[in-house]
Parts: C-alpha cells; structure tokens; sequence
C-alpha cells in the first residue's frame, strides 16, 4: 500500500472513487478547485500492484489552528482494512505540522461506520447542525461535529479510555 499526496491533476481519478463512496459525489472540478489550495492537505492510498488506482482519499482543510476533515472515503471492497484510519492520521500529522491545534469535522448521524473510526480516534461531539444531508433521495439527515485535539496519537482510542 502506498501513501500519495495529491495534486489537481489528480482531480478527475479522485471524482471516481469519491462517487463510489458518496452518493452524490463531489465532481472533478470541486477537487481541482480544493487541490488548488495550499491550505489543503490531500492524501489517497493505493494498491501496490495497481498504481494507477486509488482506494482511499481523505482531504482536509487547516486553517490557523483549526483544521477540517472535508471527505474521507473507502473504495467498498476494500474496507475494514485499515484505510481510513491511516489516511486520518496521516492527514492530522501533516495538519498539525502546518500548525493546527485542533480538527474537526461533520459525520450524518446515522452513519455508524465513520462515527465509531472517528471515536476510535479520540474524537468527541462537539455540537450538531439539524437537517444538514440530503441524500440521493431527498431526505435530509442531521449531522454531528465531532472534534479532536492534535496531535491525534497523544489521544488514546475510547475503548481503551478506564
Ligand atoms: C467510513 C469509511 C471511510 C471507513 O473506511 P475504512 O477504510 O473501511 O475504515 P478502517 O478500516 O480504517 O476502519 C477503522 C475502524 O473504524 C471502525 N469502522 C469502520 N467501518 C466500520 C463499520 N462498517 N462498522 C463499524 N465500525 C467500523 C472500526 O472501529 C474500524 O476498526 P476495526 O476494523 O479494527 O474494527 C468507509 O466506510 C467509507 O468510505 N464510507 C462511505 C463514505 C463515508 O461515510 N465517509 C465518512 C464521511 S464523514
């Protein structure tokens, strides 16, 4: 598995795996505009064996001494492998040398998967915004901030909390 940091010739590979993990996806050119940025920290897994393939992006946003998780998604084969964890930690090392002290993010309330790898990492709820998803079918969702303090590894996982 390799770590690649990405730029906006990446844009239109990252629109792919974004709208298998997202349903709508986001489109190539909001990647090219957010790839764009210096103040974003880009970063996506792929196969050893397929190089041009990406499996896993994450993208965040730091700006001064916060930083934001804006989309973090798993190909659907291959999750549960230690993907996601990785690239959020790598990407809040690389926020928090950029000068970040804390990184937040918004997770749909149902979305159990990413609620229980954001716990594990030692986020907490931090607040909520009503009626913030709308899904492919029109229904709305609320979300949950969820925030940590940087670095991440200093913070052990909740289940391993007395
Ligand atoms: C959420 C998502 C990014 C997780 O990706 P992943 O690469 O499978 O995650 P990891 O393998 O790194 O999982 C790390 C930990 O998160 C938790 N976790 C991940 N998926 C889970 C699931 N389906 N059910 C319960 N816990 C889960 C587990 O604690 C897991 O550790 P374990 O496998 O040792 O039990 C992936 O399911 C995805 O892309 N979903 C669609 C897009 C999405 O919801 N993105 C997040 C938006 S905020």
């Amino acid at each position: 598995m390799m770590l690649e940091r990405l730029s906006p010739g990446d844009a239109d590979r990252l629109a792919l795996v974004h709208a298998r993990c997202f349903r709508p996806g986001w489109s190539a050119q909001s990647f090219r505009d957010l790839l764009a940025r210096d103040t974003t920290v880009a970063l996506a897994l792929r196969d050893d064996d397929r190089p041009r393939e990406l499996i896993a992006l994450i993208l965040v946003q730091v700006a001064a001494e916060q930083s934001e998780i804006l989309t973090l998604g798993t190909l659907p084969e291959a999750r549960r492998r230690g993907h996601a964890r990785a690239l959020v930690l790598a990407s809040a090392t690389q926020a928090h040398r950029m000068g970040a002290r804390e990184i937040f993010l918004e997770v749909a309330k149902d979305n159990a998967a990413a609620s229980a790898l954001y716990r594990s990492l030692g986020f907490l709820p931090a607040g909520e915004r009503r009626a913030y998803y709308r899904d492919a079918n029109g229904r709305l969702t609320d979300a949950i901030i969820l925030r940590a303090p940087l670095p991440l590894d200093a913070f052990p996982p909740e289940s391993s909390k007395a």
